[in-house]
């Protein structure tokens, strides 16, 4: 699985632009991709993309069904709009939104309910690598999840480091191989697509990708150029 977070990029016309562009990529019906835009560009890129295997997804939403939340989104509303997925947690909204997974619980259980996928996003900062303490950072993010109820059958999660992201430095295939089998162990299940994200980029991705334990990319910036995208997919292809 492949997913392309435009993040707070593309204005109208460019996002409409680079839609069409992503539809017109040649993949395998064995991979899933995926394309997240903001908020507002969603309903007409659900449009681009019909008749296609793209999926969209929203960069968040929030978990209860109506109410006086000024700004906010719902799921059943990115739902309604096209969505089959919702990023969540992703770590530029636990930073500056001071989101925990405690606090995501009863969104990711209003995505479930209405069929979407959640991508629910982890990662440690530069600082928690650098004091030994990764590995327990995500263990941690990931274990109320363990304890909530929630079928966790339907979720994809995506370890993100954070100082990978943005940066152009991925992590290494040995932090990736380390990380991905702890975020198994914690999940326990088979079934669960674990995504990397954090500087995925056409050059990177071939030695990502063959990590053990990747099923596929969380993108950022690479996503915003249809050929990089495409480049990235078919290096998952190719792995
Ligand atoms: P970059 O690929 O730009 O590092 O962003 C990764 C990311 O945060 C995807 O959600």
């Amino acid at each position: 699985m492949i997913i392309g977070n435009w993040k707070m990029n593309t204005p109208r016309s460019d996002a409409l632009a680079l839609a069409n562009a992503v539809v017109e990529m040649k993949y395998l019906e064995s991979t899933r991709v995926g394309i997240c835009p903001p908020a507002l560009w969603i309903d007409s890129i659900t449009r681009i993309v019909k008749g296609s295997s793209i999926l969209i997804g929203a960069q968040d939403c929030v978990g209860d069904k109506f109410g006086a939340q000024t700004g906010c989104i719902n799921a059943n509303m990115v739902h309604e709009a096209g969505c089959s997925m919702v990023i969540l947690g992703h770590s530029e909204r636990r930073t500056r939104f001071a989101e925990t997974t405690e606090k995501l619980l009863h969104t990711i259980a209003a995505v479930l309910e209405t069929g979407m996928f959640p991508v629910f996003c982890v990662g440690e900062t530069k600082k928690q690598r650098e004091s030994g303490k990764a590995f327990d950072v995500v263990a941690g993010q990931l274990r109320p999840l363990l304890t909530s109820g929630l079928d966790l059958g339907g979720i994809v999660i995506a370890y993100e480091p954070v100082w990978a992201i943005g940066t152009g430095l991925s992590a290494t295939r040995k932090d990736i191989e380390e990380m991905h089998a702890i975020v198994r162990e914690v999940i326990n299940r088979d079934d669960t697509l674990v995504l990397y994200g954090g500087s995925v980029s056409p050059v990177s991705a071939a030695d990502i990708f063959n990590a053990e334990g990747v099923s596929g990319a969380l993108v950022g910036g690479a996503s915003l150029s249809a050929n990089k995208f495409a480049a990235i997919v078919a290096a998952w292809e190719r792995r």
